[in-house]
């Protein structure tokens, strides 16, 4: 019997980090699960270890992997009833100095392609009355990020989009979250160049891809609208509603650079 209420769950971005831990979770609960990423082999290796894995490579900045996911999501003979927008990616450094094709890509992803996933999801969720959608967002989505601009951006829109949606579905049956972490080990240091915060975070700052993994899908299940893992970075969001907004972005931009 699953812990969890959903039927059939969709991870994008599984092949690492916070949704292959989702995965795992999902696996143990029972939940078919159909993993999307670009790594068929990472893929392929928690196919053979886990129960109920289908595997589904794509790259969603393209149109293509944007249509096999759509196609996947919204198949009447394999319904899926819980979406998690998980893959994203950052690029730390100054704005001028970062490739543009790379930031395009990084909006491409983290705004477009979820966008349009989303939009899949809750095309065939809302007329059946049931179904949950988990948008991964970051804490970076509640103030300007100074070195980190376009992935901030990218996050408020999809913290913002999700709380919009999950108040225009209130009633519906079908859930809509955003799930906000905080600093959490995982390839995406490497990925968008913030290795050197392993030094200038301290450990407690930290927070697990399990604390948060297990936090979000909880969240997704109970209905609600945000998810902040950690006692710390619940605090820190709580408290930013206090701070004035001038004071909020210079904060942000000494963190930025020491
Ligand atoms: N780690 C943190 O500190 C932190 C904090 C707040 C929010 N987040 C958010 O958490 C989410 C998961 O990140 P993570 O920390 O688990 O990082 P991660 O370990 O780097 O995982 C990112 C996942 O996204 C996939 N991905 C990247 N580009 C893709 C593309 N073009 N098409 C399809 N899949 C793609 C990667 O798979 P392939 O490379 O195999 O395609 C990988 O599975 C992201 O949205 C991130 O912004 C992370």
């Amino acid at each position: 019997m699953s812990s969890y209420p959903f039927e059939s769950a969709l991870v994008t971005g599984a092949s690492s980090g916070i949704g292959e831990v989702m995965v795992g979770l999902l696996a143990e609960a029972g939940v078919p699960t159909v993993l999307v990423a670009r790594r068929a082999d990472r893929l392929q290796a928690l196919a053979d270890d886990l129960d109920g894995i289908e595997v589904l490579v794509a790259d969603l900045v393209t149109p293509e992997g944007q249509a096999a996911v759509v196609d996947r999501i919204t198949d009447p003979d394999a319904p899926i009833d819980l979406v998690v927008n998980n893959a994203g990616f950052g690029s730390n450094g100054r704005f001028h100095e970062i490739d543009p094709d790379r930031l395009a890509d990084e909006v491409e992803l983290n705004v477009a392609a979820l966008t349009r996933l989303s939009s899949a999801a809750l095309g065939v969720m809302v007329p059946r009355g049931r179904g949950y959608l988990l948008n991964v967002s970051s804490v970076a989505s509640f103030q300007p990020a100074p070195e980190l601009a376009v992935y901030a951006a990218t996050k408020a829109y999809v913290t913002s989009l999700s709380e919009s949606l999950h108040e225009e579905l209130r009633g519906s049956g079908v859930h809509v979250t955003a799930l906000c972490p905080g600093l959490t080990r995982t390839e995406f240091q490497s990925v968008s160049n913030t290795e050197q915060y392993a030094d200038r975070f301290p450990g407690f700052t930290w927070t697990s891809p399990d604390e948060v993994a297990r936090a979000g899908l909880d969240a997704v299940a109970a209905g609600r609208a945000i998810s902040v893992p950690g006692v710390l970075y619940k605090g820190l969001v709580s408290m930013a509603d206090l701070v004035p907004r001038g004071v909020k972005r210079r904060l942000s931009g000494l963190v930025q650079r020491h």
